[in-house]
């Protein structure tokens, strides 16, 4: 049985001995994992951490202003550093999946080499948790934060990397963050991929398409809190279809709504989701939404499919 204390006493001192006297940034996103580590660093190593928000544009609506305070609320500092621009000129003219990924990757850790030198920190804290290695070795998909397990040197773009929490599963992770007491919107938080939105959009990722796909997975998210699903969301298709709206006919987006049961994502179930309900999510999306004509509704497991879409 796993002993969340015991964890939490064992990644402190191994923290500390790897750390000793450098400093070390951590990378948060808000979602459990990182926020579990950026607070074990916290404790591990106290003014010399400093937990960074890197904005890529790609968040939900409300999260860069949510994790801010959040940790604010924690008493922990928290550096936000808005590299918006960077990351929609490294996504543009991009349709392949891999490739999204890897421009994602690239930017987002050139983003922390560049916090790492101005702070003079030799470690990056990651929250890498055991499903995201063994995806991305087995070649499910390229996790956008695993580097060394398959041959990129972290120092490359000038840190060494720390992943506290790379031996443990997602239940376990919220298993240290109730320990850790912290809020319960953190430490319940619905996963969310790393490269964000950016895999929500299939296809190229434009400015327009996130703010599109931001609205609908918002509306997803609302409409199904009460079924404690592991993740809810909406994909944007990069393809069109017909409809009609005020009497005419258009040519418009398409939305797939996904709602999956799951322990730790290595397989999962697609949710039976109340048809009521289903139908309420197409008419907010359609009608809040004027560019969405069709919404569609994805009833695969993993697997075979994945859970995100890319
Ligand atoms: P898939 O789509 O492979 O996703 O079934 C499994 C879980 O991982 C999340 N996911 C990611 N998380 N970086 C992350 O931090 C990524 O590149 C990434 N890709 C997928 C996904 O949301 C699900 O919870």
């Amino acid at each position: 049985m796993f002993d969340a204390k015991d964890f939490i006493k064992k990644s402190l001192e191994e923290i500390k001995k790897e750390v000793k006297n450098e400093r070390v940034i951590s990378a948060c996103s808000g979602g459990v994992d990182s926020s579990v580590t950026s607070i074990l660093v916290h404790k591990a190593v106290g003014k010399n951490s400093l937990t960074v928000f890197i904005d890529d544009g790609l968040r939900r609506e409300g999260e860069p202003e949510f994790v801010v305070k959040a940790f604010e609320n924690l008493g922990i500092k928290i550096r936000y550093v808005n590299e918006k621009i960077k990351f929609f000129t490294a996504l543009k003219g991009k349709t392949d999946a891999e490739e999204k990924r890897k421009a994602f990757r690239h930017t987002f850790y050139s983003a922390l080499g560049r916090v790492a030198k101005k702070q003079n920190a030799k470690f990056l804290a990651q929250g890498t948790i055991a499903a995201d290695i063994v995806e991305t070795v087995k070649g499910v998909k390229t996790q956008h934060n695993v580097l060394d397990q398959i041959g990129i040197d972290p120092k490359k773009y000038g840190f060494d990397i720390i992943e506290p929490l790379r031996e443990l599963y997602k239940p376990e992770v919220r298993m240290v963050a109730r320990e850790l007491e912290l809020p319960l919107e953190i430490s319940e938080r619905m996963p969310f991929p790393g490269p964000a939105l950016s895999i929500r959009v299939l296809g190229e990722v434009t400015p327009d398409k996130v703010e599109i796909s931001r609205k609908a997975t918002k509306i997803v998210e609302e409409e199904t809190k009460e079924l404690k699903a592991f993740q809810s969301f909406a994909v944007l298709h990069s393809d069109k279809a017909t409809g009609t709206k005020d009497g005419k006919r258009v040519y418009g987006n398409i939305i797939t709504v996904r709602v999956v049961e799951s322990k730790d994502a290595i397989t999962a179930k697609a949710m039976k989701v109340p048809y009521e309900t289903l139908n309420k999510i197409y008419r907010r999306i359609t009608g809040e939404i004027p560019t969405v004509v069709r919404c569609l509704v994805d009833i695969t497991d993993k697997p075979p499919a994945t859970i995100e879409f890319e």
